[in-house]
């Protein structure tokens, strides 16, 4: 049936009734689809325009025209209402307030050991050394032919260690790569080699099974033992951030000739020297960088002329400098995971 004049009245205030009484913009939406879209009433009426007369069309046409105007302008007037609403109420709940203090988390951190390993790295790489790792499991030959310390030696028994079979050993000490180095690399060589060491061993505060090392080697023509004292002063200092007084004293080790303690002045009582100071026990000195000149034998197994070139060589207990470093009294703290300990680094 074509479109009749009062057809448009009662259409056009149901319509308005609608919009008034949408309280979301989504539900606002779907009466503007229902009331204007294409399957809307309006556009069916509208199609049976054609079946007017002329003069009917323009009349009635023009009032439907009008009808639909009202309902847009009704719909655009609601639709900015209720999303000044609807942006007003989300800006109530879902307020941030960028300028409250941050809630702190629990990152994770690198552990104490690592961090200071990395460090010391650091300082000898300023000086020129290249940073290479042990491998744990070494033959007899790296761990002690190699280093002047053949079958029977009897300073074989100050490296008691786990052995996996006849020759194979986890390595006592950092040295065993003393030979790998000094055999592939040629002159000048300035290596460390931070690593874990093993032995057999009952702990206690001060002793560990597993422990770790950094071995240091430098060989070149004139290789002398001012610069071997030299180095080891810039690293301290630079390690310890102040000037820490170094002192020698003779010792003996297979693979070097003169070997040599380090000794540091106790960072603990600066060489006040109280019988009861927890760092030295009252003798104002502490033993820390067991080193020496490398001896020739170690040299000519590497292929090098001892005649021609000469070199330095150390091997110190990390875990005995940090624990220097920052007070801390038992070694087993850094296998322990105890957070109360770890947290405060
Ligand atoms: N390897 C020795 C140890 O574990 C430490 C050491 C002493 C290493 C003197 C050296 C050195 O390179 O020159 O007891």
């Amino acid at each position: 049936m074509a479109i009749q004049l009062s057809d448009i009245e009662p259409l056009s205030l149901q319509g308005l009734t609608d919009i008034a009484a949408a309280d979301t913009t989504v539900k606002l939406l779907q009466v503007k689809q229902s009331l204007l879209g294409k399957d809307s009433e309006f556009t069916k009426l509208r199609a049976t325009l054609k079946d007017l007369s002329e003069e009917e069309r323009r009349e009635v046409g023009s009032s439907l025209a009008k009808a639909q105007q009202k309902l847009e302008s009704a719909f655009l007037t609601k639709i900015e209402q209720l999303e000044l609403a609807e942006i007003s109420s989300k800006i109530q709940t879902d307020f941030l307030d960028v300028t409250l203090p941050g809630t702190p988390t629990k990152a994770a951190k690198v552990h104490p050991h690592t961090q200071e390993r990395l460090r010391l790295e650091e300082i000898f790489q300023e000086m020129g050394f290249t940073v290479w790792e042990p491998y744990m499991l070494d033959s007899d030959y790296n761990n002690f032919v190699a280093l002047n310390i053949p079958d029977g030696h009897p300073a074989r028994d100050m490296w008691d260690t786990l052995r996996i079979n006849e020759n194979l050993a986890f390595i006592v000490h950092t040295s065993s790569m003393q030979n790998r180095i000094l055999s592939s690399q040629e002159p000048p060589i300035r290596a460390i080699v931070p690593g874990k060491t093993f032995r057999n061993e009952a702990t206690d505060a001060r002793h560990e099974h597993s422990f770790f090392q950094v071995e240091g080697i430098y060989v070149d023509k004139g290789i002398k033992l001012s610069d071997l004292l030299g180095t080891i002063k810039v690293f301290l200092n630079s390690y310890f951030g102040r000037e820490m007084p170094i002192k020698v004293q003779p010792t003996y080790f297979p693979f070097v000739e003169p070997g040599l303690e380090v000794m540091m002045q106790c960072p603990v009582c600066e060489g006040a020297k109280p019988l009861d100071c927890g760092g030295c026990s009252g003798s104002g000195w502490m033993e820390v960088i067991p080193c020496g000149m490398i001896h020739p034998n170690v040299l000519k197994a590497a292929g090098i002329d001892s005649n021609v070139y000469s070199g330095f060589a150390w091997g110190f207990g990390l875990d005995r400098l940090i624990m220097i470093k920052y007070g801390i009294k038992d070694l087993r703290l850094f296998h322990s995971g105890r957070l109360d300990f770890l947290n405060q680094f």
